[in-house]
């Protein structure tokens, strides 16, 4: 069985080469080795964009269209949409009944996003409940990994604060003691002494040592099942049982991406290049990239530490073409459009595998649905799978 990674994005534009490298690259690379489920965050996008809504739904479609180009592939990986899947809505209101005000207060985000888009009113509701709902989304798969840039890392943090609360209080089965009882009749008294010390040992000092021991002891455990060994582990840890699993950040390494302007690539900065970008546009936007203003005329000499362009000759080229960049920016024996044409000829290659992949989606939108259909389809039966649980563990079985 390969472990379960899930992550979103929000619908809110046309994607662009710095989520290409920054995450979309790796997303694709993950299809291979795990279980990976990855879905449309458009919930999420409407806490931002809750007065122009068209852009999102104008995206959805498109977003998933730049996925299938970059790579990822539907034989391989879940994709999803989540407002067809209204078990993360139900999950969420079911969090948010024990969860703290002052932990979502308390996210940087929160705080951060309000100064940085004052133009949009943020003082709602949703936008306070974006990291809570971000955890149903990744609760309710049981995702082992969560691979997300820095900026996302304190809302994984929550999901994982928000799964053992809910674990620490609905964990328990209502005959817990009595089950304990049975599973402890399984062993020999030699090893319930045993065990009994070291979680002692373990709820007083915090000790680790004594906590791998457990485990590892349950799980080789030949007489016991796997409820038994739920049971025991949640007793030993003080938790009750794992129904939510505590999920782990698979810290994505920012893009080195610049945009155009050397500042951070993004939509809103006007600074980036779509992923499908068509030729021309691409031409034009790479020509007009600003270079070190030193290099006033072709005679002056430039310092490429100085200009962006060399930022994408680091992605982009090869160890001559960076000398060839060095010397000729020094010394002025290469003018900066001359610089900037090994960088269009690169991205042109880069994307030519995606324009192909997108072409066939751009002309038959039907395949994309159908794929976002299939994908919903599965993901929403292990949502309530997730659910059942969840539903029973709160008592909300009746
Ligand atoms: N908040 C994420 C972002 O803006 C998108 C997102 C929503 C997400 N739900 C998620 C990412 C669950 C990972 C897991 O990038
Ligand atoms: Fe930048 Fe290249 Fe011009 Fe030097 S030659 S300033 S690196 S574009």
């Amino acid at each position: 069985m390969k472990e379960r990674v899930l992550s979103g994005m929000r619908p809110t534009g046309a994607l662009h080469l710095g989520h290409y490298h920054g995450a979309l690259k790796n997303w694709v690379r993950l299809q291979s080795e795990m279980d990976c489920y990855y879905f449309v965050a458009d919930w999420h996008a409407l806490t931002t964009h809750y007065e122009s809504r068209e852009i999102i739904e104008k995206n959805v479609y498109e977003m998933v269209i730049d996925w299938l180009a970059a790579g990822l592939d539907p034989e391989r990986c879940t994709i999803f949409l989540q407002s067809r899947i209204p078990e993360h809505a139900e999950l969420f209101t079911l969090l948010a009944m024990g969860t703290p005000l002052g932990w979502l207060e308390r996210v940087p985000t929160y705080k951060d996003q309000q100064e940085k888009l004052k133009d949009k009113d943020l003082s709602t509701y949703g936008f306070l409940g974006y990291p809570l709902l971000q955890a149903a989304d990744i609760l309710i798969y049981k995702a082992k990994y969560v691979p997300v840039g820095e900026d996302q890392s304190s809302h994984v943090e929550l999901t994982r604060e928000a799964a053992r609360r809910f674990n620490h209080l609905y964990g328990k089965e209502i005959d817990f003691e009595e089950k304990l009882l049975e599973t402890f009749q399984k062993l020999n008294p030699e090893q319930v002494k045993r065990f009994e010390k070291s979680r002692k040992k373990f709820q007083e000092t915090g000790d680790l040592k004594s906590l791998e021991g457990a485990i590892g002891f349950v799980h080789n455990e030949p007489s016991l099942n796997s409820k038994d060994k739920e049971r025991l582990e949640g007793y030993f840890k003080g938790t009750g049982s794992t129904i939510l699993t505590e999920p782990q950040v698979l810290l994505t390494q920012a893009s080195k991406l610049p945009g155009l302007d050397g500042a951070k690539m993004s939509k809103s900065y006007n600074n980036s290049i779509a992923i499908r970008e068509d030729k021309a546009s691409l031409e034009q936007k790479i020509r007009k990239m600003p270079t070190d203003p030193a290099r006033v005329k072709r005679t002056d000499a430039g310092n490429p530490q100085k200009c962006p362009v060399w930022q994408f000759h680091q992605i982009y080229s090869d160890e001559n073409t960076k000398a060839w960049v060095q010397k000729g920016c020094q010394n002025a024996s290469i003018g900066c459009l001359e610089c900037k044409q090994p960088i269009i000829e690169q991205i042109l290659i880069e994307q030519a595998p995606m324009l192909e992949r997108a072409e066939k989606f751009l002309t038959q939108p039907k395949l994309v649905r159908e794929i976002v259909d299939a994908g919903t389809h599965k993901a929403r039966q292990t949502a309530q799978e997730t659910m059942k649980d969840v539903r029973q563990a709160m008592g909300l079985n009746y």
